[in-house]
């Protein structure tokens, strides 16, 4: 959806219009803003992911990686809604979480609404595995290997439709800050994982395992058969990954890191495994958004780093670090304009409507698909 279409029927049934949102100044939404979270008090629960802009972190109540943030949204209990500062995935796995039976039960079946300021918050990876495709490619790699032995392995930035593939089939979730144990997990119940969307952290992560790359094919989904592979190369394959990436991380290059050892003696990369392997190997340390950022806080006064993850965050360490010398791995501006799309208006528009009884984005996991995306994401916070 696209801000044209935010003033079409989809929201005719809200009291108040974005578009004049979009003329207030600063001051006067951050002051709306505050006063709906002052009405609304512990009712009202504001999460934010760490590449969110700072004007919008200002007014979260908690922030977090992808772990953290899930589970938040799993163990919050005075809240009845949560307005998520961050992408479609993030707000959907708050959606399953939030409203598990147990928690359901205990508010007497009240859910607990989750909204997305603004809709078009979607992540480019995600996306780039449809239910459709995984399907169709569990049923091809099942004519070359059994698929019994297999088990699926999704990076929590995909679909609720992704998990539900993964609870369905005996498989799971992982983060960035949990892969390695959801894999070694996987490998205890099965010969192989299928891991998507993201080859990177795939990769990366069985790498660290001493899987090589020749064990790991890449699963292309517009290949006419087998992914693209050879019919041996999956057979000897431990891990089979899909061929998704992050066109935000995809964007450091190994040529970078080599500037900054030449330039910069002593400087430390830290860098996200959404990067691809050959700047992951060259990186000092590799781990997720709260790890990058407890890292440099550990670190002592004068430590040089070069980071590889999302601008904000970066600008954000440099501005709360001024004792490190900190700086963006990357020449070119390598941020995530989706997550980007959060903004003071959206979030104030989202706000108000929700006080006034006519909340507008409300993310809602299918029936169908919450039962078996709840069972891939609670193996995934039993095995952190
Ligand atoms: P984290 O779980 O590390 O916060 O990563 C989320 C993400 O989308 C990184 O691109
Ligand atoms: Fe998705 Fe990449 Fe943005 Fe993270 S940074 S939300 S993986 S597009």
């Amino acid at each position: 959806m696209n801000d044209a279409s935010d003033k079409t029927d989809a929201y005719a049934h809200a009291k108040h219009d974005l578009a004049v949102y979009k003329t207030l100044e600063t001051d006067e939404l951050i002051a709306r803003i505050s006063a709906v979270r002052e009405q609304m008090g512990d009712r009202l629960l504001i999460l934010g992911h760490h590449y969110q802009q700072d004007e919008v972190v200002a007014h979260t109540d908690l922030r977090g990686d992808s772990y953290q943030l899930s589970q938040m949204a799993a163990s919050s209990e005075a809240c009845r809604a949560i307005v998520f500062c961050g992408v479609h995935f993030m707000a959907e796995t708050a959606d399953l979480l939030a409203n598990r039976p147990e928690s359901l039960e205990s508010r007497g079946g009240e859910r607990v609404r989750v909204i997305l300021p603004d809709m078009a918050a979607g992540c480019s990876m995600a996306d780039m595995a449809a239910i459709a495709q995984v399907e169709a490619a569990w049923e091809d790699m099942g004519e070359v290997i059994d698929t019994e032995r297999v088990i699926p392995v999704t990076y929590i930035n995909s679909a609720a439709s992704l998990k539900a593939f993964c609870g369905k089939h005996g498989g799971i979730v992982c983060t960035s800050s949990n892969a390695q144990a959801v894999l070694e997990w996987a490998f205890e119940r099965g010969d192989r994982v299928f891991f998507f969307p993201d080859q990177h952290l795939g990769r990366n992560t069985a790498l660290k395992m001493g899987i090589t790359e020749q064990q790991m094919p890449v699963w292309d989904p517009y290949a006419l058969e087998c992914g693209g592979n050879e019919e041996q190369a999956l057979q000897d394959s431990r891990v089979i990954l899909w061929k998704g990436h992050c066109s935000v991380h995809q964007m450091f290059r190994p040529e970078h890191v080599a500037q900054f050892r030449e330039q910069h003696p002593g400087i430390k990369i830290l860098v996200h495994p959404e990067c691809p392997r050959e700047v992951n190997d060259l990186a000092d340390v590799s781990g997720s958004t709260g790890l990058i950022i407890r890292t440099v806080q550990e670190s002592p006064p004068g430590t040089k780093w070069a980071i590889g993850t999302e601008l904000h965050l970066v600008n954000r360490l440099k501005a709360e670090h001024p004792e490190q010398e900190i700086h963006f791995l990357s020449p070119v501006v390598c941020m995530c304009a989706t997550m980007y799309r959060i903004d003071l208006p959206h979030l104030c528009w989202a706000l108000e409507n929700l006080r006034d009884g006519t909340p507008v984005n409300t993310i809602e996991v299918s029936e169908e698909v919450t039962k078996w995306s709840l069972v891939a994401l609670e193996r995934m916070l039993a095995v952190h």
